[in-house]
């Protein structure tokens, strides 16, 4: 479904319209073996459609782009007709890459034209609610070329000389002021044409988007962030990431 039939705004400037590009090739290493991680159930139902439903949740969402484990874009398509999605969202399902860098381009490179804000979503972070998603959408349309949802610390965080040998004792070499340190979530948002650039001219080793977008020298803002945003990375996450959706059934129930 587009939204080009309907009728467009009285006044002002058109919105941008936005686009949601998650990530879901990654095997789930660390989740211990089984499917890939996307693929994994959650409250019975995939991972990855949690992530997409959540980015759908936004009104400002008309495409989301998923980017499947290579050899899963078929299995993937068809989970996505299975689950109802909003009329306003189309999908895109493309195979993935061997980094998660590399998925995100490939994502990016499935981009229709028309969407002047794109989103880059992990789908391994299925439970953030659609207010995070909107309050970053929010600061790109304000103007910030790159902007992450982010929170603070709650451990002191200590730089090391990492050991050569794992369990060896490892050197501390400082201890960076824990208040102006943030961990970083997604939805990152960003103007498309700066994230493609990024993308484009960027290489070596970066963990997120964002930092990407820093090494363009471009500035990059931070928003506040949410404790249910959290990424499934081991099996511990699994049992929060159940139990924040049985609390949310509960509260559903009221
Ligand atoms: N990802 C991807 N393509 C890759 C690697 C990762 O699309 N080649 C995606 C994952 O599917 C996930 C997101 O990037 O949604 C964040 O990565 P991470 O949490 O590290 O997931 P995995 O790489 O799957 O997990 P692990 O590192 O434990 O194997
Ligand atoms: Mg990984």
């Amino acid at each position: 479904m587009s939204d080009d039939s309907r009728p467009s705004p009285p006044a002002g400037p058109p919105a941008a319209r936005t686009a949601a590009v998650i990530p879901a090739a990654g095997r789930g290493v660390r989740l211990g073996p089984g499917a890939p991680k996307a693929l994994r159930a959650l409250g019975g139902t995939p991972m990855l459609i949690h992530a997409v439903r959540a980015m759908a949740a936004s009104r400002a969402v008309s495409l989301v782009v998923v980017v499947a484990p290579p050899e899963g874009a078929a299995e993937v398509r068809s989970l996505l007709d299975a689950h109802a999605l909003p009329e306003r969202t189309d999908f895109v399902v493309v195979p993935g890459g061997q980094s998660r860098q590399e998925s995100v381009r490939l994502g990016l490179d499935a981009l229709p034209p028309g969407h002047d804000i794109v989103l880059v979503h992990d789908a391994a972070r299925p439970l953030v609610p659609v207010d995070t998603v909107d309050a970053v959408i929010e600061a790109v349309r304000e103007g910030a070329p790159a902007v992450v949802p982010a929170l603070p610390l709650a451990d002191t965080v200590k730089q090391v000389e990492p050991a050569r040998a794992p369990g060896e004792p490892e050197p501390v070499v400082a201890t960076p002021e824990r208040a102006r340190l943030r961990a970083v979530q997604t939805p990152q948002g960003f103007d498309r044409e700066t994230l493609v650039r990024a993308h484009r001219t960027v290489t070596g080793d970066v963990t997120d988007d964002a930092g990407m977008v820093e090494q363009l020298g471009l500035t990059v803002v931070a928003v506040p962030g949410h404790e249910e945003a959290f990424k499934v990375t081991r099996p511990l996450d699994l049992v929060l990431a159940e139990a924040v959706l049985a609390r949310r059934r509960l509260n559903d129930g009221f």
